[in-house]
């Protein structure tokens, strides 16, 4: 029962370790609670995976240590899980922004990851509930340093590494099981957030803007630095839709910070200087909503009128709107500002922000600085990173480079 390695968490990150540290001739047994192998591949990218991006840099995660990633990503990059894909023959092809899919499904990969563990003999523990891990003092002949009690049985292991992943989706088998591990070694834990998440607005926020639900705009989300120019939907609940994810990332890091929460602004006129284009319009007998819904939906148009202007802005020909209204609306139409209440939590995330903290990790192994033998890898670690591929790639990159050490 003894093995060099074991793998915790038969993901994205464990497998991608497994098949590396068994190719090295090392013996490892890799540990699922769940019934299905690899569900979050299988479900991810509406089914094809969205597995990597054409252009992978460490500005595309956000993290306590935002340059910790870069030696991961650059020993497996994309292309060297391109060029897995293309060996295995599975096709894919490129979405907007880079972002790479499978033609024909994510099982592909899956299947593609199980056959690789299992071409160097990887053994299988799943599904079997982890229990109770220790580490041994002094270690045995063998080289045991830590003791794993499962469902399946008592097993040692000279390394483990530790991939179960964040806590996105709790019903498909996510749990804390990794941070209160890396707490139980004494490594720090940045609190995990839903990231990736649409965003909840405060009933008195959400009234109003209640009949423009179901709106869906082309759209720059801002927060601080960062903008992400996709659609932007109005929902029942508050914001979605792939700006908003991408922007709720960066909205969430404040909570690290102490002090009063920044609202969140939307541009609705991408590349149109506003100011300027409703100066054009000034001595128009035109109303502003019919204006505006030459660039956004009509009835988005008329409802944001409504919302930011009342009767003035609806029933008034532009000729008739002063020189401050024309204003107040350029303004409000390039930095249309919206303060979030919240998330809608776990349960709708794609990601989670935050996790084992990077400064306890050594960037080229994924090894605990303070902890020899045991990893952390994927999205346990605090590295999280934008819609489109970087995740997996992550979790590529991040369990390839601990396969080589554990
Ligand atoms: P992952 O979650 O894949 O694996 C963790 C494993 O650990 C699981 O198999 C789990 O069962 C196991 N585990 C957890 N707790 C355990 C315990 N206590 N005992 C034993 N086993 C335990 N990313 C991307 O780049 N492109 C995409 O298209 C998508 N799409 C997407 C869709 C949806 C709906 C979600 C929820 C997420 C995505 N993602 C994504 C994110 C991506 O799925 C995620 O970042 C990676 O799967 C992380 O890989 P890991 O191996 O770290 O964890």
């Amino acid at each position: 029962m003894h093995f060099d390695v074991i793998v915790i968490g038969a993901g994205a990150a464990g497998m991608m370790c497994a098949t590396q540290a068994g190719a090295r001739g090392r013996r490892v047994l890799l540990l699922d609670h769940a019934e299905k192998l690899g569900e979050r591949i299988r479900i991810s990218g509406g089914g094809r995976c969205n597995f990597t991006n054409r252009s992978v840099s460490a500005d595309n995660y956000l993290s306590q240590n935002p340059h910790f990633c870069r030696s991961a990503l650059a020993r497996f990059s994309q292309w060297d899980f391109i060029a897995m894909l293309e060996k295995r023959g599975i096709p894919y092809h490129e979405r907007e922004h880079g972002q790479l899919f499978c033609d024909e499904s994510a099982a592909d990969i899956v299947d593609m990851l199980k056959d690789a563990c299992d071409a160097v003999g990887v053994r299988w523990a799943m599904p079997c509930a982890v229990g109770e891990i220790r580490q041994l003092t002094d270690a045995g002949q063998n080289g045991a340093r830590f003791t794993v009690d499962s469902e399946k049985g008592h097993f040692s292991a000279t390394s483990l590494v530790v991939a179960t992943g964040g806590l996105a989706i709790p019903k498909i088998g996510a749990t804390p099981f990794g941070y209160r591990l890396a707490e139980q070694f004494g490594l720090a834990v940045i609190p995990p957030k839903p990231a990736l998440v649409p965003l909840a607005l405060a009933p008195e926020v959400l009234e109003p803007i209640k009949p423009l639900a179901g709106a869906t705009l082309d759209a720059i989300a801002e927060f601080g630095t960062a903008r992400f120019r996709e659609n932007v939907l109005i929902t029942h609940r508050g914001l979605s839709g792939p700006a908003i994810l991408q922007i709720s990332s960066y909205w969430q890091m404040q909570e690290y910070q102490a002090g009063k929460k920044a609202p969140l602004q939307i541009d609705l006129l991408p590349g149109i200087d506003a100011a300027a284009w409703l100066a054009e319009h000034w001595q128009s007998r035109m109303l502003l909503p019919n204006l505006l819904a030459q660039q956004l939906p009509r009835r988005f148009a008329h409802e944001w009128c409504a919302l930011l202007g009342g009767e003035r802005w609806l029933k008034r020909p532009l000729s008739e709107l002063g020189k401050r209204d024309l204003e107040q609306a350029a303004c409000a139409l390039q930095g249309w500002e919206l303060m979030p209440a919240g998330t809608l939590g776990f349960a709708k995330a794609e990601v989670t922000l935050g996790g084992v903290a990077t400064d306890a990790l050594s960037s080229k192994t994924m090894e605990a600085k303070q902890v020899p033998g045991l990893y952390f890898v994927g999205e346990v670690v605090d590295v999280t990173g934008w819609l489109g591929g970087y995740n997996f790639q992550w979790a590529w990159s991040s369990g390839w480079v601990a396969g080589q050490f554990a």
